[in-house]
């Protein structure tokens, strides 16, 4: 494919993993000029989680509308495009495939150079859109509904994986008690809600610390000692407060994402740290986190809550640095619904 000649650099993001659909043109690396999410939130909200089925059908009922909404609130031609970047892993296949098929032909059509993105690295790079000037080395603790990991960045693509979860996902963890509790899909933000009226110390869950200086995660002894708790009030016919189980839960998730975060800093000396991904935008974390980094003169930076979770924007801005070193996909790219980090 034939790289066009240009001043800007306008990158089309295009993201379709999960339950977003979205797509936004990003100028430069720096200037967002569209950004356009169809959720599907309230689709799957009646299904209590995501129907992976029912997720592909709606991205292809929305893909060109986002697309084409984009480009036109960005005042662009999609020859106008330098590349079109596609998140093509990790996610759910049908989800995936309705992006990278788009992704191809609009490439192909517009004769402009194909970027897969890692969804992952993309969460991460929401950071570069809001932090342009951020500077090696990074330590990130990526924190979704499918991924917990802990990853020390020495420059773009140069990265080690300190940990990552054993089991479940923080963002997982977060769903599943919320749908126990009966608050509904998405969990985290709903927890986050109910919390603002409990105390985060009326029950003691386990904050699994694996083996001394682990970097690993588990949160599948936490999320059954909450289950547990709520079966045996159940039998016993006590009712416990909904507010004070989502607070306590919800503290012992963060105190265990930001006591390996911390151990994690201490063995690197980063003094840069970032947040990204959707459980990235639960408050109490940003908080515990930051006060706990500023008794040491670390900075944290974390990406506003729309660019936390899932959307065209990071992909846009993963793209871009590719961009930069010419790291292009053939237009025989394919979904890899467990791609890794690696
Ligand atoms: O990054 P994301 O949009 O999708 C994946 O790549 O998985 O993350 C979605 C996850 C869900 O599990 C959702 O419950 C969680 O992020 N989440 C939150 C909050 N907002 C979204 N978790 C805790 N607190 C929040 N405010
Ligand atoms: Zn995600």
């Amino acid at each position: 494919m034939t790289e066009k000649r240009r001043s800007d650099i306008l990158i089309l993001g295009i993201e379709t993993s999960c339950d977003e659909t979205s797509a936004a043109v990003l100028k430069n690396g720096t200037d967002l000029l569209s950004h356009i999410i169809a959720s599907q939130i309230a689709t799957h909200q009646k299904y209590g989680g995501v129907v992976p089925e029912v997720a592909s059908r709606e991205h292809i009922l929305h893909f060109r509308e986002v697309v084409g909404q984009s480009l036109k609130e960005a005042g662009v031609d999609f020859q106008d495009l330098a590349a079109v970047a596609v998140t093509n892993g990790p996610g759910l296949v049908g989800s995936l495939l309705v992006g990278v098929a788009g992704a191809k032909a609009l490439a192909y059509a517009a004769g402009v150079p194909l970027i897969g993105i890692n969804h992952l690295e993309g969460h991460i790079y929401a950071n570069f859109l809001m932090h342009p000037e951020l500077e090696f080395p990074f330590l990130a603790l990526l924190v979704s509904g499918g991924h917990t990991h802990l990853v020390y960045f020495s420059g773009h693509g140069d990265f080690d994986v300190l940990g990552h979860t054993r089991d479940d996902a923080a963002g997982e963890a977060f769903d599943k008690i919320a749908r126990a509790l009966g608050l509904g899909y998405p969990g985290g933000p709903q927890i986050q809600k109910a919390a603002e009226h409990g105390d985060a110390f009326a029950f003691e869950f386990p904050r699994a610390m694996l083996e001394p200086g682990s970097l690993d995660f588990s949160f599948s002894g936490m999320k059954s000692a909450v289950l547990n708790t709520m079966n045996s009030a159940r039998m016993k016919g006590i009712e416990l407060s909904v507010p004070d189980l989502a607070a306590s839960f919800q503290q012992s998730v963060v105190d265990v994402l930001v006591r390996k975060a911390m151990l994690a800093q201490q063995n690197t000396g980063a003094q840069t740290v970032l947040l990204a991904g959707g459980v990235a935008a639960n408050a109490l974390l940003r908080r515990n986190l930051a006060e706990r980094l500023e008794e040491r003169g670390v900075k944290l930076l974390y990406p506003p809550p729309a660019l936390c979770t899932d959307n065209g924007a990071m992909i846009a801005t993963a793209g871009y640095y590719h961009y930069l070193d010419r790291d292009f996909a053939p237009l025989t790219l394919n979904a890899v619904p467990g791609l890794g980090l690696a």
